[in-house]
C-alpha cells in the first residue's frame, strides 16, 4: 500500500517506520508524510528521508494531499488531532493508529503521550504496553491489530514508563502494518 504516515511531534515511530519499509519488515511504501504542528521535529526525519512532507491541520487540504500522493492508507504516529469524517469516510478502514497502553485500559479522549503513563504510574501498574489498532469515529476504540506488554514494576517515574513503552511501540508499529497489509490483500483465486 500507498501510505501517509501523520505526525505532530519527535516522530521516532515514524523514524521505525521509515527504517521498517528499508529494512522490508513490511510491503508498504511511506509516500507523504503530514504534520499537525510546525515544529514537530518528525518533519525533519520525513525531509531527510527524502519523503514529500507538509505541514497542515486543514483535513480539506490533507485529503487532497493524499489523493495527489495516491495515498492508500493513512498511519497516525503520535498524531495529536482527531481525524474527523473529511478523511474517515474516503479513508474507511484504512487508518491505523499506535497508542502507548494496554487498550483499551488508558485509551479515549484525552488519554495521550504523558497522560498516559502519568495514570498507569499513578495506579501503579505492573506491566504497560503499546497497541497498534484500526482508527474509527470512537477514540481509541477501533479493532486491535497487535499489542505487546512490557514490566515496568522497576519504573520510578511516568518518564521511565514512557522510554519503556516506546521501545514496544517501535518493535510492534512496522509488525502491526505487516499484518494490517495482509488483512487488506484481496484474495485471488
Ligand atoms: C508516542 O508515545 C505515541 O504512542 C503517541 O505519541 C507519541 C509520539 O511519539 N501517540 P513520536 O512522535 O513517534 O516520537
Amino acid at each position: 500500500m500507498r501510505l501517509a504516515v501523520f505526525i505532530s511531534g519527535g516522530g521516532t515511530n515514524l523514524q521505525a517506520l521509515i527504517e521498517g519499509e528499508r529494512d522490508h519488515l513490511f510491503r508498504s511504501k511511506i509516500v507523504l508524510v503530514l504534520s499537525s504542528n510546525p515544529n514537530a521535529y518528525g518533519i525533519k526525519r520525513g525531509r531527510n528521508a527524502g519523503i514529500p512532507t507538509f505541514i497542515s491541520k486543514n483535513e480539506e487540504k490533507i485529503l487532497d494531499l493524499c489523493n495527489y500522493y495516491k495515498v492508500e492508507g493513512i498511519v497516525l504516529a503520535g498524531y495529536l488531532q482527531i481525524v474527523t469524517n473529511t478523511l474517515l469516510i474516503p479513508y474507511k478502514n484504512k487508518i491505523i493508529n499506535i497508542h502507548p497502553s494496554l487498550l483499551p485500559k488508558y485509551g479515549g479522549l484525552g488519554m495521550y503521550g504523558m497522560k498516559v503513563h502519568e495514570k498507569v504510574f499513578e495506579n501503579k501498574e505492573r506491566y504497560s504496553g503499546a497497541t497498534v489498532h484500526m482508527v474509527t469515529e470512537e477514540v481509541d476504540g477501533g479493532k486491535m491489530i497487535l499489542q505487546e506488554a512490557i514490566d515496568i514494576s522497576n519504573c520510578k517515574n511516568p518518564k521511565e514508563i514512557q522510554e519503556k513503552v516506546l521501545t514496544v511501540e517501535h518493535n510492534i508499529f512496522p509488525k502491526g502494518i505487516k499484518i494490517w497489509e495482509a488483512s487488506n490483500e484481496t484474495c485471488i483465486d
